[in-house]
């Protein structure tokens, strides 16, 4: 059965709200930021489907090896006395690895819905076009809008026991404390018993780390200066996407590999009646990919209030999916 997509909780005009308050109130702050969720409009999502099939994003590959691969084990770890349940997957994407976890589960007769969740409309509609065609048993009920906002909206549709798929390293998109403050929060969304399978990049050559985001043809640059034509195209502005540069760096001792972008002169930039005033070289703070220690994972899940039942790796030892009960 397939469900249209459900928009009704977030508007289009109360999402376009949302993003100028954001963007006026990261670009007023010292120093300058913009969140990373904003990245996926149409052509964003189109530039991050190149990124995944760049030879140096490693992330893909190896979590693409353990649904492929370890399909089985993960099923195992989520099916709990054939007890039917909701599959929710937290920025979901096109689902191209959940895919293989989803086709497995209807060939094995296993019940339950699948409500991928995603802030971008048009990566659902990519997904419900595929998901249909490639297991056209699936029950479908996509959500657009935020994290929160959608899984609020899933435990209104049905009381089934939920199981949360947070996969391609989405996690790493938070500081230490946003992460932990989303784990907690997270756990008091869900029901004593209810499972979370989280993908995490664990820490290797910080070299492999930083070529995976700074990539020699430019798909990340190209990735990160669509933010500044999204915001000239949606909220007036007139950023000169030629005068920003996309800046990486890596850092192996806290594990944060930080994308900017640097003003490449002193320059001011209007979005509506605001006017910014850049320096030249001035950054903004534009996403934080961070990896992990086994023991970061584990501190995590314990402080934010899971057991964790599970840890499935990638055959390079890359990439782990950690399963945790609340
Ligand atoms: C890095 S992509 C990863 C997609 C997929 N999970 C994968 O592993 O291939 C992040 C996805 O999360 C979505 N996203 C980011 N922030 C979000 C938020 N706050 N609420 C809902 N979706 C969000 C984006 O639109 C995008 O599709």
């Amino acid at each position: 059965m397939n469900l249209p997509l459900s928009t009704e909780f977030h508007t289009e005009n109360s999402a376009i709200s949302d993003f100028r308050t954001e963007v006026l109130k990261g670009l007023n702050s010292h120093p300058k930021k913009l969140s990373s969720k904003y990245f996926y409009d149409k052509t964003g999502d189109q530039i991050f489907q190149k990124i995944m099939q760049m030879p140096e994003y490693y992330l893909t590959k190896c979590e693409l090896d353990i649904f492929q691969n370890k399909t089985k084990e993960i099923a195992d770890n989520i099916i709990i006395n054939n007890s039917p349940f909701d599959l929710i997957e937290l920025g979901a994407g096109d689902a191209m690895k959940s895919s293989f976890l989803i086709e497995y589960l209807v060939q094995n007769g296993v019940e339950f819905n699948y409500m991928p969740i995603d802030i971008s409309g048009n990566i659902l509609s990519v997904l419900n076009d595929k998901l249909s065609q490639k297991v056209p048993d699936l029950s479908i009920i996509p959500l657009e809008g935020e994290y929160f906002d959608m899984l609020n909206k899933a435990t209104e549709i049905s009381t089934r026991r939920k199981v949360v798929l947070f996969l391609g390293g989405n996690i790493g998109n938070m500081d230490k404390e946003e992460s932990s403050h989303f784990c907690r929060e997270l756990r008091r969304k869900l029901n004593p018993g209810d499972l979370v399978l989280m993908g995490f990049d664990l820490m290797k050559h910080p070299q492999i780390i930083l070529d995976a985001y700074n990539d020699d043809a430019g798909i990340t640059a190209q990735f990160n200066l669509n933010l500044l034509v999204r915001i000239n195209r949606e909220l007036e502005a007139d950023f000169d996407v030629l005068q920003f540069q996309h800046y990486q760096t890596y850092d192996p001792l806290t594990g944060a590999c930080k994308s900017y972008l640097v003003s490449m002169t002193e320059q001011k930039v209007h979005i509506g009646n605001n006017e910014f005033a850049f320096e030249e070289n001035e950054a903004i703070d534009m996403e934080v990919s961070q990896k992990f220690s086994p023991s970061d994972i584990d501190k995590l899940a314990k402080e934010s209030g899971y057991y964790v039942l599970k840890e499935i790796r990638d055959s390079k030892n890359w990439f782990v999916d950690s399963i945790w009960q609340v």
